[in-house]
């Protein structure tokens, strides 16, 4: 059965996610501003889910249609298959947003569209109450300019959840946004890979994962995986094949240093949890002291942002820093996100090639120099 299916993406990743998908097998890709459409059937489904690095979940597309009234929104919503993928006892919570829209109330949209399956579902199995006390099918709904999609959440706790992080250092980098910028900056198994900032470790864990193609989803559970939809042994044979996949890297090794060592206790542990800790080693190091381990370097960091004027002018300074440190060197590149408009003044190249990327809702660039 082929299923329509979208992904919600970081704004600034939509092409890796949209290339992913397409190497997973996926059909029909398509992406817009912060999300990506594709199509496939239960295989790619939990394919998606065990291997992507960039989404942040995977979304069942159940419908999807213009309403600017309430009684539009309850026939549309209505008339959908809701039976298709919600048994009898499955619980199915409804959430969403909307922006831009004729239908801005967020909490109406939410009972009425509750009211629309719950009317759907009596219709269709003949009853007149439901329990709720089966797997979570998690509804969300999108309105934007009063285009309504209608979603069935197959993931559960975010996909940027690996399963590996202790929630424990100030501003680590989403796990997503980390993969994010290993891809753009061209990250390869036969690389050394650097994070003289590394805080948590999430950059380096990301890029080892990537380098021995682990799958990021291998280790955690999905919503979907309790569904009565979905074979077990989809699940069984996905996990499988994820497996199947991953590589040696013998070539590649990473090497992260921070001046903060309760930071590097847990990256050190997190990498562990990752299974990449024999790839990666830590250092407590300011970034003045920062050397380089191998001729040839791929390096990747996101400093503090600094948000109030002090940090500021201490961000600045450690812009500049690194604009020292990171010198122009043949078979070097340096990736560094920042949110500072004047980052390239401050660190004193222009840089070769600017990306945008939000970090959550900061407005960020990863500044990329290779020349
Ligand atoms: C935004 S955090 C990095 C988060 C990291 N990517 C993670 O996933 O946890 C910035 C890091 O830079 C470190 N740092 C700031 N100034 C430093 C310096 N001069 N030398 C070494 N580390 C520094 C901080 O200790 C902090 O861990």
């Amino acid at each position: 059965m082929e299923i329509n299916l979208t992904v919600p993406c970081l704004l600034g990743v939509e092409s890796l996610v949209a290339n992913e998908l397409k190497e997973l097998g996926a059909g029909n890709v398509k992406s817009e501003n912060g999300r990506v459409f594709f199509t496939g059937d239960c295989h790619i489904l939990a394919r998606a889910n065990i291997n992507s690095r960039f989404a942040e979940r995977i979304q069942v597309l159940v419908g999807s249609f213009k309403a600017e009234s309430f009684v539009e929104l309850f026939d549309q919503v209505k008339a959908l298959p809701w039976e298709e993928w919600i048994g009898e006892a499955d619980s199915f919570p409804v959430k969403g947003y909307s922006k831009d829209s004729t239908l801005f109330s967020v909490s109406d949209c939410q009972s009425i569209i509750k009211k629309a399956i719950v009317e759907r579902l009596k219709q269709k199995y003949k009853l007149e109450w439901f329990d709720e006390t089966g797997p979570l099918h998690q509804v969300q709904f999108s309105i934007i300019k009063d285009r309504v999609l209608i979603l069935l959440d197959t993931t559960g706790t975010g996909l940027h959840k690996r399963g590996y992080r202790l929630e424990a250092t100030q501003a680590p980098i989403k796990e997503t946004l980390a993969a994010a910028l290993c891809q753009i900056s061209r990250l390869r198994p036969y690389h050394t890979l650097y994070d003289p900032l590394c805080g948590s470790g999430t950059i380096l864990i990301e890029g080892a994962m990537m380098a021995l193609n682990k799958a990021p989803g291998l280790n955690r559970n999905f919503s979907a995986v309790r569904w009565g939809k979905i074979n077990q042994e989809v699940w069984v044979q996905e996990r499988d094949r994820a497996r199947s996949l991953e590589q040696k890297a013998d070539d590649f090794f990473a090497y992260g240093s921070d001046m903060d060592e309760t930071a590097l206790n847990y990256a050190k542990e997190n990498a562990k949890r990752a299974g990449v800790k024999n790839q990666i080693e830590f250092g407590l190091l300011k970034l003045s002291d920062f050397k380089p381990k191998s001729e040839r370097g791929t390096l990747i960091c996101n400093p503090p942002y600094g948000e109030r004027l002090l940090d500021m002018e201490q961000s600045e300074a450690l812009y500049k820093e690194m604009g020292q440190i990171f010198e122009r060197k043949r078979g070097w590149s340096y990736t560094i996100i920042s949110s500072s408009e004047t980052f390239e003044d401050s660190f004193g190249r222009k840089a070769d090639k600017r990306r945008k990327l939000y970090n959550g809702m900061i407005k960020c660039q990863a500044f990329m120099y290779f020349k």
